[in-house]
């Protein structure tokens, strides 16, 4: 696996595949990678000749309050992780890079990024639309592959890709998850032992709203008892959960068409996110 720091070594690499006509795969990240993260490198190789990750913890997605000081950062071990999965190309950008000064350029997405974490975290889909816009152009693959995990970012990122004409094939993974079932996160490490467990809450009232859902219960029920035992559970801060349509994220009040459900919850200082599909037979 060949390991890029500067932009302007990424244009030899990648034309002397795209010359041997192969395609190529990306796969962005912010590293700390599990599992989750190699499912997608995984997905991008059984679906592409050449596959490139990049690790860059962005700046312009976080908020003044948010993690940036201390979100995980472990390249080295990123690095072997990823050469094992089978990734050709890890390029690391650094900010300078990618924002040189007097950059002024946000790339900010209506419709899909207002409501939900768009609330709860303002600015964050901007920075992250932002980043993949530059990432994209950067690179230039045939496909780039994100996760289910973070279910409004997809959506994002799909509708970002359609308006700006990118021409890049956005593809989904379904969401990793722990024996238990709780969604593999890079922020889990910052759960104490007793929160861990806990946060178990979070999974299991999406699975039995979903269940609740699917079989007939008021939509509002289902999701004032999955509130309800999020609360009971020790979340202190709900920012939401909801049932919404899966390809505008709107917000539904009756089970239809392609649906999902979507919570965010705080255990400590731990903000965690998940999502189930609901099937409406
Ligand atoms: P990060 O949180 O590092 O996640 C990188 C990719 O891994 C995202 O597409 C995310 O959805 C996916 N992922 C994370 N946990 C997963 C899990 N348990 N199962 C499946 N996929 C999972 O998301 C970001 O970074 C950033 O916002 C980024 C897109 C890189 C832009 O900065």
């Amino acid at each position: 696996m060949q390991i890029i720091k500067e932009m302007s070594d990424l244009g030899p690499a990648l034309d002397r595949w795209r010359s041997a006509g192969q395609s190529i795969a990306l796969v962005p990240t912010m590293g700390a990678l599990h599992a989750g993260h190699m499912a997608l490198v995984d997905a991008a190789r059984d679906r592409a000749d050449r596959v490139v990750a990049s690790i860059f913890v962005n700046p312009l997605q976080f908020g003044a309050n948010e993690d940036l000081g201390r979100y995980p950062r472990q390249e080295d071990e990123d690095a072997v992780l990823l050469e094992a999965g089978g990734c050709d190309l890890l390029w690391l950008p650094t900010a300078v890079q990618l924002y040189p000064p007097g950059f002024s350029t946000t790339v900010s997405v209506g419709g899909v990024s207002e409501r939900w974490d768009g609330e709860a975290r303002p600015g964050h889909f901007a920075g992250v639309a932002t980043v993949v816009a530059k990432l994209l152009t950067a690179i230039r693959p045939d496909i780039a592959l994100f996760g289910e995990k973070d279910f409004q970012q997809l959506a994002v990122i799909r509708r970002m890709t359609a308006d700006l004409g990118l021409g890049v094939g956005i593809e989904g993974v379904a969401t990793v998850r722990d024996s238990d079932g709780l969604a593999l996160s890079s922020r889990n490490r910052y759960l104490s032992a007793e929160e861990r467990v806990r946060a178990l809450a979070l999974p299991r009232a999406l699975e039995k709203a979903r269940k609740a859902i699917e079989g007939g219960r008021p939509v509002a029920a289902a999701l004032d008892d999955a509130r309800r035992s999020l609360a009971d559970s020790g979340f202190h801060r709900i920012d939401y959960v909801a049932l919404v349509d899966a390809a505008t994220l709107e917000p539904l009040d009756s089970a239809t068409g392609e649906m999902r459900l979507i919570a965010a919850a705080t255990i400590g200082a731990t903000r965690l996110i998940d999502n189930m599909r609901v099937v409406w037979a």
